[in-house]
Order: structure tokens, then sequence, then C-alpha cells
């Protein structure tokens, strides 16, 4: 049986992806984010999944106001790296798992959560950036990535977006599915974006480091409860793009009902206009 041995969550701060790409990471200002993964890629390259199913969002790259899904499940056994506008990203490809990610989908819509079927979709920054940061510099020349991705996109840029309560429950339901697929498969799942940022209008560049402590707190300890907390609370206490944090809880819904060990947390103000956020969990 394939099971979730893992959720990891991260901020995906697209100049992150640059400040790699270019040769800036030992710079004092990006060294201080990197540390924070330090210890991340070498628990990765211990824990040696192999498939990631990666909740992201896609900032209108694959997706545009034309058609908006608000989850949408790539099948493809590949997806191209987004150009968004000054290039694709100097990473490589990213392989899919399209065995699961149909049996991820069946699983979950006989469940009620009506996901969007995605066969072609190039995955954007939010995708990208996290795999970066821990993995480290991949050259896409000669290197691939060390597992396969299952992107997961969840709008969370066009309003109505969707409740922290369905993206909770929507986690325990792709839980249900991986663990009825009948391959031994050790499978993590991510949840990324955030944290605290605010990219435009009056209150842009607005960081609130409390709550998004107070965030990771209730994600580890009740994410039940943080998981009724209405949409107007992020907005109000974590910017307009603090909303992304939604996606965390697909994650944390997709974990054991037992506490997990926290292996990792960091926290750390400024990366661009954001706060970034990390926590590793293991189940128990
Ligand atoms: C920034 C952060 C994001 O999450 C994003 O998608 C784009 C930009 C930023 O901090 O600049
Ligand atoms: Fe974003």
């Amino acid at each position: 049986m394939a099971r979730i041995t893992a959720s990891v969550y991260t901020s995906h701060v697209p100049a992150i992806g640059a400040a790699l790409d270019l040769g800036k990471d030992q710079e004092p200002y990006w060294q201080k984010v990197f540390a924070g993964y330090a210890f991340s890629k070498t628990w990765l390259e211990q824990s040696k999944p192999d498939v990631v199913f990666l909740v992201y969002n896609d900032h209108a790259n694959a997706f545009s106001l034309d058609i908006i899904p608000t989850f949408a499940i790539g099948t493809a056994a590949e997806f191209a790296i987004a150009d968004e506008g000054w290039g694709p990203r100097p990473v490589p490809k990213v392989i899919g798992h399209p065995e699961l990610a149909s049996h991820i989908a069946h699983s979950v819509i006989q469940d009620e959560f009506d996901l969007t079927i995605v066969n072609k979709m190039d995955v954007d920054h939010g995708l990208t950036v996290p795999l970066s940061l821990m993995c480290g510099r991949r050259d896409p020349a000669k290197d691939a990535w060390p597992f396969k991705v299952i992107p997961f996109a969840v709008n969370v840029v066009q309003y109505p977006v969707p409740s922290g309560r369905r993206c909770f429950n929507l986690g325990r339901a792709i839980r249900k599915a991986v663990e009825s697929f009948d391959e031994d498969l050790n499978v993590q799942i991510w949840g990324t974006g955030g944290m605290s940022h605010q990219l435009q209008g009056p209150r842009a560049g607005l960081i609130n480091a409390e709550w998004d402590n107070r965030f990771l707190d209730r994600l580890i300890e009740s994410p039940e409860e943080l998981a009724q907390v209405p949409h107007i609370e992020y907005v109000r206490e974590a910017g307009s793009e603090g909303i992304e944090l939604v996606m965390w809880l697909i994650a944390r819904g997709a974990m054991s009902d037992r506490p997990p060990r926290v292996r990792h947390r960091f926290f750390h103000v400024p990366a661009s206009n954001t706060a970034v956020g990390h926590l590793i969990l293991e189940n128990t």
C-alpha cells in the first residue's frame, strides 16, 4: 500500500528561485533564508520519497481569468516549467505519476470533492521554488528531481477561494485515496505558499510575524480548530496573499490523526515581500 509518511510546508517566494538561479544564495540577505533549509535537504535525502503530492497555487501562468479551477490535479507524465515573463527557470522538468494521480482523482471525486483533471500544465514558481528549497540547485541539462511529483493547484488568487475547512477535509480524502493505492510507495504531501504578505494596495508590504507563528503552532497542535478560521481573518491578519496559507491545511489534513513529530521549524522575515515559514512534520 502507498503511505503518506510526512508533510512539508514552505513559502514559495519567486525571488528565492531567482537568488538560487543567479548564484546569490550565499549573499548575506539570502543566506539567512537558505540556512533554514539546510537540515531539510539532508532530511529529504534520507527520507527518500517516491512521490511528492505538491499542493501549490498557479499565479496566472497555467490558468488565467478564462478558466479558474478551484482544485486542479496534474495527471500528466510530465510538466514543463512555466515562462513567467523572463523565460522558464533553469530547473529540470517535473515528472508526474499518472497512475497514482488518476487513482487519487477517482477516489477524491467519488468522495465528493470535484477536482479538475489537468493533462497539460506548465508549473510556475509556486511549485518550483519549494522544490529548489528542498532539493537545492539542479542542472536541467544533467539532473532530474529525485522523486515524482503530482502537482495539485488550488485557486487562492481569484475570489471565491476555498475555505480552510474544505481544504482540511480534502486533505483527509487525499489521505484515504493514497492509502488505497495498491503499490508500496513512500508519499509525502507538501503544502506551499504564504506566510503573511500583501503585494498590492495601501497595505502592500504587510507582515504579521506574531500571527504567522501562531498559525504554525495551531497547524501543529490543533489543525481542526485552525481549519475553522474564516477568510477574513487571513486577509485582515496575514494580508491579501496570506490566504495562500489555506493550502497548508490540505497537507495537514492528509496527515494521520495522531500528533505528528515536528522534525523542523523555521521562520524568517524578510524574503522579498514575504515572511518565510517552513515546517516538516512526520507521521508517527
Ligand atoms: C511574492 C510572493 C509570492 O507569494 C508571490 O507569489 C509573488 C511575489 C513576493 O514576496 O514578492
Ligand atoms: Fe504566491
